[in-house]
């Protein structure tokens, strides 16, 4: 199913052993939503544990190296991600573009890396708000994705993007549902302008202060294929409401 919205919780540096309670009790409740996809990326400690006993969700990585190994301390790469059990990788958060300087070359060999050893990507871009004052998202953002997107994979269907307004990250600022159709619309023309017919597989998610309040209206809106939530994915009774939500956005 390729077109199941898909909703990944983005935990960033949140998490300890005693919050595994918290994701067995969304991976539980996702398997009486087969119509969502349904993901967590914890920070990298807690991985292989949700990863050892999940059963309806994903789990995936915030980040990876360009690289597969090497002498890159504290780092940690793709392939160490497949093998803790990660089936995907975030990549190009606008945290990791803003705390370490990562360019949208980085993000795109970051992208490459991670589908070549077997997991789903999910590349982030956004403009922050001083970009969208000046009338710049439209093309901020396009030029994020063609420069950060991978080069056109055997499976592009295991590529997502997603939305993701610096200025709606964490801040309880949510872009309007007609702008994000607005920039969902154009994203998907820069993504069939590299890929061509290919470009339709890729989903496009929206991100930045999603809630189960406001999950609805964002996930019925024209073109969005999921949401990337952070705050609102760290408890399993918040984050359920917005899979809840998917889930009902899809049947109407
Ligand atoms: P937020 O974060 O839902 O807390 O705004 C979203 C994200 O950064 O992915």
């Amino acid at each position: 199913m390729p077109n199941r919205p898909y909703i990944v919780g983005n935990w960033k540096m949140n998490g300890t052993r005693a919050m595994l309670s918290e994701a067995r009790a969304i991976d539980r409740a996702a398997a009486r939503y087969p119509g969502v996809q349904v993901a967590l990326a914890p920070p990298f400690t807690l991985i292989a544990a949700m990863a050892a006993e999940a059963q309806a969700i994903g789990i995936g990585g915030q980040d990876c190296h360009t690289a597969v190994k090497g002498a890159h301390t504290g780092d940690i790469s793709a392939a160490m991600l497949a093998d803790a059990g990660a089936k995907l990788a975030i990549v190009g958060h606008s945290e990791r573009r803003g705390d370490h300087g990562e360019t949208d070359a980085v993000v795109k060999a970051k992208a490459e890396v991670a589908l070549a050893q077997g997991l789903g990507v999910i590349v982030c871009v956004g403009e922050t708000l001083a970009e969208r004052d000046a009338g710049n998202a439209e093309a901020v953002v396009k030029g994020q994705v063609a420069a950060s997107l991978p080069d056109l994979p055997e499976e592009p269907q295991r590529v997502a993007v997603a939305y993701e307004p610096v200025w709606a990250i964490g801040t309880g600022r949510v872009a309007a549902v007609s702008d994000v159709i607005a920039m969902h619309r154009a994203i998907r023309a820069t993504l069939t302008q590299a890929w061509g017919a290919e470009g339709a597989k890729v989903r496009i998610l929206y991100g930045g202060s999603v809630n189960a309040e406001n999950a609805g209206d964002l996930l019925a809106a024209e073109g969005v294929g999921g949401a990337l939530v952070g705050g609102a994915s760290l408890t399993a009774e918040s984050f359920l409401a917005i899979v809840a939500a998917a889930s009902s956005a899809r049947e109407e």
